[in-house]
């Protein structure tokens, strides 16, 4: 007898991230190839023809684990008893901007989706935000949740990993899928701070295979920091499937486990290395039975403690900018 089907809510479902992403959670890429799920697309009025249009196509691939699809410009509407929030939906930022410069247009998004995943969905929701700028806005919506617990929710640092992990791959010569104990501290902008000083491949340190601080303080850092915009340089929009490769990535991993390896989840710290409770922040993980748990106790020199102190900083900045959404 097949699993009972559990709700997928997406937000922002007539977008480029979202044309990517749902096809991939119909086809059991998310939550297991015995899962079935019922998506709850949520988008603003004027979208919602295209969302039905890519109802159309959901529907010519004829997925066996898609149950039902709700869609909606109604935030309560599909958050209903949702199981899975990812919550996609908010403006982009084109050439030249950076994601601060989102925070006043977006933001007032993450209140009202806040709010209405408190009164509608799941006891048990687990909440991933995308939609940039991605660390305040979870922030925002997990304050204007106060009746979920706020371990629910998340920001996506997934990709952030996923571009360290490539470059590290690619520097060494080495089998991306080999690389262990990666980890991304901060913000997703460029102050975050990829950090593979713990990384190893195949039980050897990356840093000393790699050798060489000019590179990653020159070259490794910035690239993966600005990955974002040379993706919008190149592409005149935004990353979207990448995007929604990471998505899928971290939502499965929270869902189903990391078998011990370590990823980067964006969370609501709980005061540990220096990060006051509740900022949500880039952190490394391992998951299990539908829970994370970050890994503590690492060593933070001196370079690291710069790098991870700007990038709190950065959400300082960020979480003052919002005060006034949050009364
Ligand atoms: P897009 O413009 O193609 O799609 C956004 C969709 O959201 C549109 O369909 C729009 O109508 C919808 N939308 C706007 N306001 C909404 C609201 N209040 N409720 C529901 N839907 C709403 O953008 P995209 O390329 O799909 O990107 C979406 C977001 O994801 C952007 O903010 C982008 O910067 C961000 N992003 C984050 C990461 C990350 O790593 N965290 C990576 C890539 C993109
Ligand atoms: C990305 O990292 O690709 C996205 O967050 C898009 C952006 O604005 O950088």
């Amino acid at each position: 007898m097949s699993k009972p089907a559990k709700r997928v809510a997406v937000t922002g479902a007539a977008g480029q991230i979202g044309y990517s992403l749902l096809f991939r959670i119909a086809n059991g890429d998310m939550l297991g190839k015995d899962q079935p799920v019922i998506l709850q697309l949520l988008d603003i009025t004027p979208a919602l023809p295209a969302v039905r249009g890519v109802v159309m196509e959901l529907e010519d691939c004829a997925f066996p684990l898609l149950a039902g699809v709700v869609v909606t410009d109604d935030p309560k509407v599909a958050f209903k008893d949702a199981d899975y929030a990812l919550l996609v939906g908010a403006r982009p930022r084109s050439k030249g901007m950076e994601r601060k410069d989102l925070l006043e247009a977006n933001g007032a998004i993450f209140t009202v989706q806040g709010r209405a995943l408190d009164e509608a969905a799941s006891r048990d929701v687990r909440v991933l935000v995308v939609g940039n700028p991605a660390n305040t806005n979870a922030y925002i919506a997990m304050k204007s949740a106060p009746s979920l617990p706020k371990k629910n929710f998340t920001a996506m640092l997934r990709l952030d990993h996923n571009r360290a992990l490539s470059q590290l791959a690619a520097r060494t010569g080495k089998p991306v899928g080999q690389i262990e104990k990666l980890a991304v501290w901060g913000n997703h902008s460029p102050t975050m701070y990829p950090d593979y000083r713990f990384a190893t491949i195949g039980g050897q340190s990356v840093k000393a295979m790699i050798n060489d601080d000019a590179w990653n303080r020159d070259a490794f850092i910035p690239t993966v920091g600005k990955r974002g915009a040379a993706i919008i340089e190149a592409r005149g929009l935004s990353s979207a499937a990448s995007a929604a490769n990471a998505a899928i990535d971290h939502m499965r991993d929270w869902t189903l486990g990391t078998n011990g390896r370590w990823v980067t989840m964006g969370i609501p710290s709980d005061g540990s290395y220096g990060i006051p409770e509740d900022i949500m922040y880039g952190f490394p993980v391992t998951c299990a039975g539908g829970e994370y748990t970050m890994i503590k106790g690492l060593e933070i020199d001196e370079f690291s403690r710069s790098k991870m102190d700007a990038t709190l900083k950065e959400l300082f900045e960020e979480r003052d900018g919002v005060a006034h959404l949050l009364g």
